[in-house]
Formats: structure tokens, sequence, C-alpha cells
């Protein structure tokens, strides 16, 4: 199996990605490291531990990393999944305990630990562990396999201000360090994330499902009202399962390999992903930049294995 680390700051959408990653015998989930994004971190590791528990994984070592960006104060998203991170559904309180030890070091020792090229690294929040870890042991990073990220917006432009996407916007500074680092990047922005919306008929069918499922259906739910409000759109954007689907199905989307920028000092476009398309600055590329999903392959994928944690 494919051994990767989710980098996560839960979120619903991160919930499916850490449960689709959890139900996928390709996929060994090391670790989760668990960043402040959605919402601060006393919420985001909590919501990390519980979980793991739904996936029935106790197990799992869930790491506390930074609880703020780099150099700047940090931005949440209440408005958008809750004073929680996963409201919508109510969770028992986790009884399994956070991991010893802080994210940044786990992901250094893993990377130095694990034979070279083995790891792949799947961040679906504020890159702020990441970099931490670069910038710490830059000897890690040729030994990173891949990373997957959920980042960035070209085409659809951004979704918390007009030009940025919320993970790259919380801290520019990070990314910009993850995307100069010479790791092969994969990327995951809006333009294909927002390709990725659920349908009545699938969040229905996960509800009749089992405990998963229905947790899913309300987490869906409850995610879906903002964009129904703010952008009058029908369904919930699954952004961040996109990076699992690509490492489980990378057939069911298509992207370039390009060179993405991220902006640090614009008065306008701070944390934008600004994405040479056209290749048109002769800038080297260094990322590959996804922009077409089939929807269709995509939720069939989620469905057949959120199934097999149901029937476990
Ligand atoms: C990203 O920001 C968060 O709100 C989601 O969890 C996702 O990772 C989308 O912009
Ligand atoms: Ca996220």
């Amino acid at each position: 199996a494919r051994k990767i680390i989710i980098d996560t700051d839960p979120g619903q959408d991160d919930a499916v990605a850490i449960l689709l990653a959890l139900a996928s015998p390709e996929l060994e989930v090391l670790g989760l490291t668990v960043v402040a994004g959605n919402v601060p971190l006393p919420h985001t590791e909590r919501n990390a531990r519980m979980l793991c528990e739904l996936a029935g994984r106790p197990d799992l070592p869930v790491y506390a990393g930074a609880d703020a960006p780099l150099s700047r104060k940090l931005v949440t998203a209440e408005h958008v999944h809750g004073k929680t991170g996963l409201d919508g559904v109510t969770l028992p309180p986790p009884t399994m305990s956070i991991a010893p030890g802080h994210a940044v070091d786990f992901l250094i020792e893993t990377l130095r630990r694990e034979p070279a090229g083995s790891v792949t690294l799947v961040p679906i929040g504020p890159l702020t562990n990441i970099a931490l870890a670069f910038q710490r042991a830059p000897d890690i990073i040729t030994r990173v396999q891949e990373i997957v990220l959920m980042g960035g917006a070209y085409f659809e432009v951004g979704n918390v201000t007009p030009t940025a996407e919320f993970n790259i916007y919380v801290d520019p500074e990070a990314a910009k360090l993850v995307f100069a680092a010479g790791a092969p990047i994969t990327v995951m922005p809006l333009d294909v994330t927002h390709k990725a919306l659920t349908s009545r008929a699938w969040v229905e069918e996960m509800r009749a499902m089992g405990r998963v499922g229905q947790a899913i259906a309300s987490w869906t739910d409850f995610f879906e009202r903002y964009d129904r409000e703010k952008y009058g759109s029908h369904g919930a954007p699954l952004h961040d399962p996109c990076t699992i689907a690509w490492l489980l199905e990378p057939r069911l989307f298509t992207g370039r390999y390009i060179n993405v920028e991220i902006e640090t000092q614009g008065e306008y476009t701070l944390g934008m992903t600004v994405a040479d398309w056209w290749r048109v600055s002769g800038r080297p590329a260094n990322a590959t930049f996804i922009r077409e999903v089939d929807a269709e392959g995509f939720f069939a994928l989620l469905t057949r294995r959120i199934g097999t944690l149901d029937r476990q």
C-alpha cells in the first residue's frame, strides 16, 4: 500500500477525505497531522480524533501541529464549517488521546525513517506544518514521494478573497515555501473541486447507508447551505476528497504540469496561486494543476469505499 500522511484542519470535507483514505486498502495512512485552519487547533485536533473513532481506527496516531500561520494571524472559516468545524453532526467525544509530540517532528522523523521516495504528503488545510518541517529539516524534501494538496484556484478565482482560495490565503508564506521546495506537487484547486458537487441523490444514498454514510450526508447538508446562500449553487463541493481520489484513481482527473507561484505581496491578490496555464512566463513547471474531474466516477468511488466502512 502507498504510505501517506494527511495534514488536515477538519472541516466537513476534510472528514470525507480522511474517511475515504481509511476505507481504501491501496493506502496506508501513517498518521494525521493537524493544523489550525477552518477552526482553531483545539477543535481541529479533537475533530481528527473523533473521525478516527468514527472510522473504527482509534489506533491511528493524530499529532497536533501549528496553531497559527508562520507569520500572520489565523483566519478561520466558521461561517462555512460552523463553530466546531464539523457542525451538522454531533459525534461522541473522543476517547483516544492525541499522540505525544509535535506534528512537525512526526513529519520529519517519519520522512527520515521510511525509505526515500516512499511517503506521500496530503495537505488539505493551510500549509503551515509542511512548511515548518521543510524549513527545519531541508533534508526531508527530496525524500518526499509526492505532495498532493488541496489549495488554490485560477480560472475559478477565489473563495475567501476575489483572487485567493482559503488554504493558501491563510498561510501564503508557507505555501510559497512548499511550492518552491522542489518536491513533486499535484494541486487540486477550486477549478476542479467546484466540479465535485454533491447531488441530492448521492446524499440520500449516503444517508441510507449506515453510521458513516449518515454522518457524511448531514455534513454535506450543512456545508451545502453556505454555497447555496453565497453562490446560488446546488450541492456541496467536496474539495479535500479530490486529493485522495487522485491517489486512488488518477484517471478521473486531468490537468497540466505548469509553473505555479504564490502571491505574498499583492495589495489585492495576497494568497493567489498564479498558475501559468498557457506557459507564457518561461518559469519552470513545478506542479501538476488539475482542472477537470469525472464527477460521476468520483462519487461512485466514494459510495463504494464509504460502504465498506459502514459494513464493518
Ligand atoms: C478548503 O478550505 C476549507 O474550507 C476546506 O476544508 C478546503 O480544504 C477549500 O477552500
Ligand atoms: Ca481542509
